[in-house]
């Protein structure tokens, strides 16, 4: 019946028709009063009005009041009644925020990242949006990229989990359902490789690693079914994604069966003439439906120019019509076609965002997602202690990160955390202007380190809550130091003088150097963007409420010299052992070693790793590890299986991530914890993009994190 009802419509609408559904313009053109963040020109867009009667969708409009007027003024217009579709960027929450994806993927949780993808779902549905711009796949090995905040890290496979986890808390198992909304993974693809970390930049990734690293979670969303594919500004092998016939029609529609809406990223069609493939707007139009791109966002080539190709015979027609039908398809499947409005509510969107049980669920995934990477015993803090705070973040609810809006009045802020944890005691705080954004020129607070000194002499204990600027993170903000500002380095050696402990937390979208201030902490937490209830999941983890749990998803370096550093690096023929040899693939001056590996992260427990085997059991073959909590606090540890292919067709990555399992040990508990070790696991391209098994030798490895780890050598 929905195939037939879309067959007639298509049949029934003149190209024009058709290409404006392929069109994405911003809601300004739609007649609305409000103003909206656009991430690029928007005005000068050159298009009849008359069109905008049939453009198929919109993005970053909010709010269902809004929408559903937009709606039924759009549809009064529309020759065939074909419903606007409202896409917008929620990323990691509508209203109640959750933390920024890169800290989710700390986690190490994909029902985290799933119960995050749920209720901003449930949210943002009831306020008109019918699809998101998320999740973000792009896997990331360069922190001076702003982006990094909005993927889950350097690693394939648990970029693939935590991907797919959270097309599945959008989509859910039917997209008619009130509460659910489409997803669209992005950027297609290796958006998150640009040269020397700078956005927008040249991409430069061979076809081994592009199938190795960056497909694979883009692959795992499409095997969940999400519906739509947002190709990358980059270019890959110099072709601009968005024109990139190979990847998009060959890649994804034929190997991986793709068979949803591809939408460009913003104006992506037409930089391709800025990029220098196409001559002109015609051009573009040819390459880009050419290549599988369905929707057109904020350019104006398919509607100006496509009809123009097709009549001349230099565009088939069919090509047009397979767009259009993918996309009436998606407003099918969204249900709009019998209700435009879907559960856009003003009534449920008051009493669902910021709901006590969204909260409650943004404060436990903050919790999960923040990582301890030093204690010297000062955590967790005893209550009663005489508390000081210092520092931009120290009462600072600009903690949301990049695309969460700039409604900041009901974030918990970590004074505010702490004081709840506490009522009653006084807590100081000193030096707490807020951090500006380097975009307007401020990169550094004022210097009161003398007086916050003075103001904290007396305190037990101080906590120094210091990072960047969330607008100093997201797109369009690359960065090439990544030291915390001079003044809050000066404020951290200072208040450390006083002789108190001093705990580091660090707020930032990014893995910052943070070498320069470890030893001067004798605790540090990387607080990341935690989201509307930071304060609280802060003050969780600094009073033991909740022992903290968070492993790293990306390395962290010593300093920015040695960027990229990620751990899942491949073979040289010339490896350092850590000596001070000449001829080695290492630094004079640096370690190879990140400061903090990948997977790293402490906890208040202290769990004792023992009896690594690796044995065959008939078939298959089991790595296990028994671990103990050897401690009396209870805990969560994650427990990690890594796998090095030794001698293959290729050359492997030195450790692969191939598996992991949470596990709850009580005070002096122990456990078992296998893993079944399949040839699925370890399997690789080949050279000739083939996926296969070569038997041989393999390390199977265990541990706590990517560089803590027993090794066991097999052969299979
Ligand atoms: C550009 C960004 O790259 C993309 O992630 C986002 O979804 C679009 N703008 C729409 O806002």
């Amino acid at each position: 019946m929905a195939k037939e009802f879309i067959e007639k419509l298509v049949k029934e609408m003149t190209i024009e028709e058709k290409l404006a559904q392929m069109t994405q313009l911003s809601p300004d053109f739609f007649d609305t009063d409000e103003s909206v963040d656009l991430t690029g020109p928007a005005k000068e867009m050159n298009i009849d009005t008359d069109c905008i009667k049939n453009v198929g969708s919109t993005l970053n409009a909010f709010g269902a009041e809004k929408l559903i007027k937009m709606q039924e003024k759009y549809l009064k217009e529309n020759p065939h009644k074909i419903p606007l579709i409202f896409m917008a960027d929620v990323i990691h929450g509508y209203k109640t925020i959750f933390p920024i994806p890169l800290a989710m993927g700390c986690s190490f949780n994909p029902d985290a990242c799933k119960k995050a993808a749920e209720v901003a779902a449930k949210e943002s549905s009831a306020a008109g949006i019918h699809l998101t711009f998320a999740p973000m796949a792009d896997l990331v090995r360069d922190p001076r990229w702003g982006r990094v905040m909005e993927s889950p890290g350097e690693d394939p496979y648990l970029n693939s989990l935590m991907t797919a986890a959270a097309v599945k808390g959008f989509q859910g198992e039917d997209l008619k359902e009130n509460g659910k909304i489409a997803a669209c993974v992005k950027h297609f693809a290796g958006y998150g490789a640009p040269e020397g970390g700078r956005d927008y930049n040249t991409v430069d990734i061979s076809t081994g690693m592009l199938y190795e690293f960056y497909l694979p979670a883009y692959k795992a969303a499409v095997d969940v079914g999400v519906k739509m594919v947002m190709t990358s500004f980059n270019i890959l092998d110099r072709i601009p994604s968005t024109a990139n016939k190979k990847l998009v029609r060959e890649i994804l529609r034929e190997k991986w069966g793709f068979d949803g809406v591809v939408i460009s990223d913003f104006n992506s069609v037409g930089e391709t003439l800025i990029h220098g493939v196409s001559e002109n707007g015609e051009e573009a139009a040819a390459k880009c439906i050419e290549a599988g791109v369905d929707i057109e966002m904020m350019s104006t080539c398919y509607i100006n120019f496509a009809k123009k190709l097709i009549e001349e015979g230099k565009l088939p027609m069919e090509l047009v019509d397979e767009a259009v039908t993918r996309i009436l398809e998606l407003k099918d499947e969204l249900g709009l076609f019998e209700n435009p409005y879907k559960d856009a509510n003003p009534e449920k969107e008051k009493e669902l965002l910021l709901c006590k049980e969204h909260r409650e669920a943004a404060r436990d995934v903050a919790a999960q997602s923040i990582v301890l990477l030093k204690n010297d015993g000062v955590l967790p803090l005893k209550k009663g202690l005489k508390v000081g705070i210092a520092g931009p973040f120290a009462t600072s609810r600009n903690v949301l990160g990049g695309w969460a809006g700039k409604d900041i009045e009901n974030v918990v802020s970590l004074y505010e955390g702490i004081s709840s944890k506490i009522p009653g005691t006084m807590i100081k705080t000193a030096m707490t202007s807020e951090l500006g954004a380097m975009q307007e020129g401020i990169f550094d607070v004022e210097d009161r380190v003398d007086e916050a000194c003075e103001q904290l002499a007396d305190c037990d204990v101080i906590i120094a809550a210091v990072g960047e600027s969330p607008s100093d993170v997201g797109e369009g903000a690359s960065k090439a130091y990544l030291r915390l500002s001079p003044n809050q380095e000066k404020m951290i050696f200072e208040l450390k003088k006083l002789g108190k402990p001093v705990i580091v937390v660090v707020f930032s979208g990014r893995p910052m150097e943070i070498k320069p201030v470890l030893g001067h902490a004798d605790a540090l937490v990387q607080a990341w963007f935690l989201g509307t209830e930071s304060g609280n999941a802060i003050a969780d983890v600094l009073f033991g409420d909740y022992n903290p749990s968070g492993r790293l998803s990306m390395s962290f370096p010593q300093t920015v010299g040695q960027i990229p550093v990620y751990y899942n690096c491949y073979g040289t023929g010339r490896p350092s052992d850590g000596t001070l040899q000449r001829y080695v693939s290492r630094y004079l001056d640096c370690p190879n070693e990140p400061l903090f590996c990948f997977g790293y992260g402490l906890s208040y427990s202290n769990f004792v790793y023992s009896g690594f085997k690796v044995e065959k059991d008939g078939e298959k073959i089991i790595a296990s590890v028994s671990i103990e909590n050897n401690s009396d606090i209870p805990g969560k540890e994650t427990v990690q299986l890594y796998i090095r292919d030794v001698a293959s067709s290729v050359v492997r990555p030195l450790k692969e991530l191939k598996g992991f399992q949470q596990i709850w040990l009580e005070g002096g508990e122990s456990k078992t914890v296998s893993f079944e070790i399949t040839k699925d696991m370890l399997k690789f391209w080949n050279y000739d993009l083939e996926y296969v098994f070569e038997p041989g030798e393999f390390d199977i490895m265990i541990g706590r994190n990517s560089e803590d780890v027993m090794v066991e050598r097999i052969k299979i």
